[in-house]
């Protein structure tokens, strides 16, 4: 059978790694393309020792219209997922401009090439679109809340630009899956998060104080109006993550879509505080963690969850890997950066 290929921009990164093994298993051809802004080869030679064979890999950047132009006329690409962005939110308020002029021309021109050749879209969105919810858990008709940076404005742009290019040109099919908190690492501890410089994200800020990278972690509030005090959130396990893009790419690809553009929250449903995952962290690892209580920090919202049931119904997948495990494996990947 003929084997459809799927680009994946921004592939050597957190999640792109993760979904190039997922859509490989699947028996996608994959193309990976990345200009290494924000990452190294690692995750790149980790995709390629899981799966086996070496990858097709692109260096490039997004922005430049004509090398994308050149990618896909030199390959069939039946879809695209775009990874290629970057995703501090402090850094984006602090260097607005280079977020916008990344994210949102980057984006634009996937749109452009893939007007130009008829290729199905899925844009990696956020949970950032969602803001501080009037009710929980948030579902797709949620109403999407003016956002508190730049990094999630260009969220919510992106989806409204393949919003209207799916209504305005029928060549293109897009999916956008908004993901909660992804964290974890692949079982094979040969892929995971590589954060550079002092890690914004609270798993790769535990497991460098666990490894005594960092002295302390520092828990941002214990007095929102939770039982416990502390932020909750939608942890879901990257691997689990990656598989939805299999089912979200096969559902474009087999002309499966209720409608040409479809939004999916990519969640597990269960909302955890910032406490009880330092706990379950700490347990299923058997250490302690030296950490603190500090004051909250700027632009945290207090609660977020999702409900996953409209990915269960039509995409036929749902989160399956517990959160011991997930957090057993963001430990193994950090032992394994540091030789232990
Ligand atoms: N936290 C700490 N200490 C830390 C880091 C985080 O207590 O050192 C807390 C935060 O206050 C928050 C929770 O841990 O309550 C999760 O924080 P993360 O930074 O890991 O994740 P966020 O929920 O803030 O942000 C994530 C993604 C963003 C995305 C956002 C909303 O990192 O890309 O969700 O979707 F925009």
């Amino acid at each position: 059978m003929d084997r459809k290929t799927v680009l994946v921009s921004g592939g050597a990164g957190y999640i792109g790694s993760h979904v190039t093994v997922e859509l490989n298993e699947a028996g996608y051809e994959v193309i990976i393309a990345d200009n290494f802004s924000n990452c190294d080869k690692t995750n790149y030679n980790g995709v390629c020792a899981i799966c086996g064979k070496q990858f097709p890999l692109i260096e490039m950047d997004f922005c430049d219209l004509n090398a994308v132009r050149k990618l896909f006329s030199e390959n069939k690409i039946d879809a695209v997922i775009h990874f290629a962005a970057f995703k501090a939110v402090g850094e984006s308020v602090a260097e607005p401009l280079k977020y916008y002029t990344n994210n949102l021309n980057s984006f634009l021109n996937i749109l452009q090439v893939s007007k130009e050749k008829g290729c199905n879209v899925l844009f990696s969105s956020s949970a950032t679109v969602y803001g501080e919810p009037d009710s929980l858990p948030v579902n797709e008709k949620s109403e999407r809340k003016p956002c508190t940076s730049p990094y999630g404005n260009s969220k919510q742009i992106c989806e409204d630009f393949l919003r209207d290019c799916v209504n305005a040109y029928p060549q293109i099919k897009g999916i956008a899956l908004r993901y909660f908190n992804p964290i974890g690492a692949h079982p094979s501890a040969l892929i995971g998060e590589l954060p550079r410089g002092v890690p914004q994200n609270l798993v790769p800020y535990i497991t460098q104080t666990a490894i005594g990278k960092r002295e302390c972690l520092s828990i941002f509030g214990n007095d929102y109006p939770t039982e416990d005090g502390t932020c909750l959130r939608d942890y879901i396990d990257i691997v689990d993550l990656a598989k939805v893009h299999v089912c979200a790419v096969s559902r474009m690809l087999k002309g499966e879509m209720k409608q040409p553009y479809e939004i999916f929250n990519v969640g597990t449903g269960r909302p955890l505080s910032v406490l009880e995952l330092v706990t379950t962290f700490e347990k299923v690892n058997g250490l302690k963690l030296n950490y603190k209580i500090a004051p909250r920090r700027d632009g945290d919202v207090c609660a977020v969850w999702c409900d996953p049931s409209l990915a269960e119904k039509e995409l036929g997948w749902k989160a399956s890997r517990s959160i011991e495990d997930t957090l057993r494996s963001a430990w193994q990947w950090e032992r394994r950066l540091a030789g232990k």
